[in-house]
């Protein structure tokens, strides 16, 4: 039986704020609803995974999970369930596992557990007991409730396609928070299976303090170096720190020769062990002859992020008699910065002369070091 994960990231995030929906968000680095896409792909029972957006944010979604293999986005609805039925209908038959993608992280031990469960009931859901005493009340409290026979309900929860839309015809989409309360409704049963805390929704502020206080935990941080020199050639200007510094002289380079950019860029990948820039853009490659070198920072930015790792600060040192690095430094601070997707803040630009010593000293080209620091998963 095909088994499709169907995730539904069409809300707006109205309790958790921002100006952008939680599952775009990026936590600990790396976007929700990415996050749960990854946790579900790799399953090896799971054949495929949709995911529903809602209008208008296709855009947005494919951006953030650039490179998985999700195929066509489903359009959302107005109500969560509105969601889940246009999934529904476009995945059409099979097993499903519908998913919040506000649960980024789902143990691949919860989907073996529920699968095992479907073959015996209807439905399969994730569940946990609940640890707080209970009670039933207002400004006073009214009674007392028996929490040792309540649950608290996740997902994933596992159904036949049929039987889910069958459900749903029978009790109608009202009140459905989720589908096994639908299932229920309308007569069928719901299995339980032990639930994961990891699991919990990302529903308020503090419940995404609590995912990036696990996350953050998880990392620990690791610091890369890089350096690089440039000689001078032909007439300015050059390209330095990511943006045209008006200058008599250029610099000489198969790229743009931003000696910044590069020695930021080596920083990166060395912090993360992920080599060094000629690995990545070899100079031989005729694609990187002039090219931008924004486009090699930003390759390391994202190579970290998908490693599930997180940029905190970069710095680098200019050694050059000229041009004036003073003028251009919130300018620089603020486009690597950009490229970074970090705040100006986080990026520094220092600048020295040699005194006259050496090739920066009789002005034959620029130098520059840089010291990136970053925290990836342990
Ligand atoms: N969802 C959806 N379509 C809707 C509403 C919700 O696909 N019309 C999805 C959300 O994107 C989320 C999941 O259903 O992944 C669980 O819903 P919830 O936590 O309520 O998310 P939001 O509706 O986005 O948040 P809020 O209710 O605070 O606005
Ligand atoms: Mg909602």
């Amino acid at each position: 039986m095909t088994v499709t994960a169907l995730i539904v990231a069409a809300g707006r995030g109205e309790r958790l704020g921002g100006d952008v929906p939680k599952q775009f968000r990026p936590l600990g680095g790396k976007p929700v609803l990415r996050w749960a896409v990854e946790a579900l792909l790799p399953h090896p029972r799971i054949n495929s995974v949709r995911v529903v957006v809602a209008r208008g944010q296709e855009h947005q979604a494919a951006s953030v999970l650039d490179g998985l293999a999700v195929g066509e986005f489903i359009e959302g609805g107005a109500e969560r369930s509105d969601s889940v039925l246009n999934g529904l209908a476009a995945v059409g038959t099979g097993t499903v596992l519908v998913h919040d993608a506000a649960r980024p992280f789902c143990p691949p031990a919860v989907v073996d557990r529920l699968l095992e469960a479907l073959d015996d009931a209807d439905g399969a859901v994730p569940v946990l007991p609940v640890a707080d005493t209970l009670a039933e009340g207002g400004a006073m409290l009214e009674g007392h409730i028996d929490r040792k026979r309540l649950l608290r309900i996740q997902t994933p929860q596992a159904f036949h396609v049929e039987d889910l839309l069958y459900a749903y015809e029978e009790a109608g989409r009202s009140a459905a928070t989720d589908e096994s309360s639908v299932m229920l409704a309308a007569g069928l049963n719901v299995a339980t299976v032990e639930g994961d805390p990891a699991l919990d929704k990302l529903t308020t502020a503090a419940d995404w303090d609590r995912a990036e206080a696990i996350l953050a935990s998880r990392l620990v941080p690791r610091t890369g170096m890089g350096f690089d020199v440039h000689a001078f050639a032909g007439d300015g200007p050059l390209m330095l720190g990511g943006i045209s510094v008006p200058h008599g002289r250029g610099l000489q380079g198969h790229s743009d020769a931003d000696v910044v950019l590069h020695a930021i860029t080596d920083a990166l990948l060395g912090a993360a062990g992920l080599g060094d820039i000629g690995e990545h853009f070899p100079p031989s490659d005729p694609r990187w002859k002039g090219a931008s070198s924004d486009i090699f920072l930003a390759h390391s930015a994202r190579l970290i992020g998908e490693s599930g790792g997180v940029i905190d600060h970069v710095d680098c040192t200019i050694i050059a008699e000229e041009p004036k690095v003073g003028p251009h430094r919130s300018a620089m601070r603020e486009r690597i910065a950009s490229i970074l997707g970090l705040r100006t803040g986080q990026v520094s630009i220092k600048a020295t002369t040699t005194e006259g010593l050496g090739f920066t000293g009789r002005r034959e080209g620029i130098a520059a070091q840089a010291v990136a620091s970053i925290r990836m998963p342990f």
